[in-house]
């Protein structure tokens, strides 16, 4: 169970994105966060995967608990062993053709085992439709390409939370439901940001954010 409790995190006096709010998410469970533009999703997210601190309240999962306490060395620990990440702006690595984008979390777990790494790279790519782009540089791609990159980045270690932020905004219809079905049959809790209702539908639960709080539909 991941469990966000009180939390609250304003960037300046005037601008208080979250006040005091919480939920609770099961284990294994699919669920949407939804919200205006600007309420504070992605801001949610990475205080989830230890990327921002709160300023007040608390994240706990199994025996691991991220507060404003928390320094950046148990935040990015937390993050390295639980989460994956799916980030608005992606983050791809420009530098890096697909494959060594898609390997890069394995490699900084230390994994050596190179066919290991070339065979789960192209099941991934296989299963969302871009294996044929492995040799080409991300700033090649088109937005709907990056998206599917970063998606195989974040669930190449298998983390047991994945967190997405507007994953499928520049799919088509038929590249949106191979990227859901990743997202529905993921063995682990997925947290999904976004305003696509097709998307939305497919969770087991939606949580919306107004006013700095959150609110279970
Ligand atoms: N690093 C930052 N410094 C200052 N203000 C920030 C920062 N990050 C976010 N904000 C502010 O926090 C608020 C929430 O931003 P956030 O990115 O979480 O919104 P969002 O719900 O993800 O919006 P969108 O749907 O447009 O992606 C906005 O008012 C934004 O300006
Ligand atoms: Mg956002």
């Amino acid at each position: 169970m991941l469990q966000i409790q009180s939390i609250s995190k304003s960037f300046d006096k005037k601008n208080i994105v979250l006040d005091q709010a919480g939920m609770v998410v099961q284990d294994y469970s699919k669920v949407a966060v939804i919200g205006k533009s600007g309420c504070g999703k992605t801001t949610l997210l990475n205080i989830i995967a230890g990327l921002l601190s709160p300023d007040d309240g608390e994240i706990i999962y199994k025996d691991f608990s991220l507060t404003s306490k928390s320094n950046s060395k148990e935040r990015s620990d937390f993050r390295f062993n639980h989460v994956g990440i799916i980030p608005q702006r992606l983050c791809l690595i420009n530098e890096y053709n697909v494959f060594q984008n898609i390997a890069y979390p394995l490699r900084l777990k230390g994994v050596k085992d190179n066919k290991f790494i070339i065979d789960k790279v192209k099941d991934i790519a296989n299963r969302l439709n871009i294996a044929e782009l492995l040799n080409k540089k991300t700033s090649l791609l088109s937005t709907g390409q990056c998206q599917r990159v970063a998606l195989a980045r974040a669930i190449i270690t298998s983390p047991p939370i994945l967190l997405a932020d507007e994953p499928t905004s520049a799919l088509d219809s038929e590249t949106r439901a191979i990227v859901m079905s990743e997202f529905i049959n993921y063995p682990g809790t997925v947290i999904i940001v976004s305003h696509d209702s097709h998307v939305i539908s497919s969770c087991q639960e939606v949580f919306l954010i107004e006013d700095g709080r959150i609110t279970k539909m």
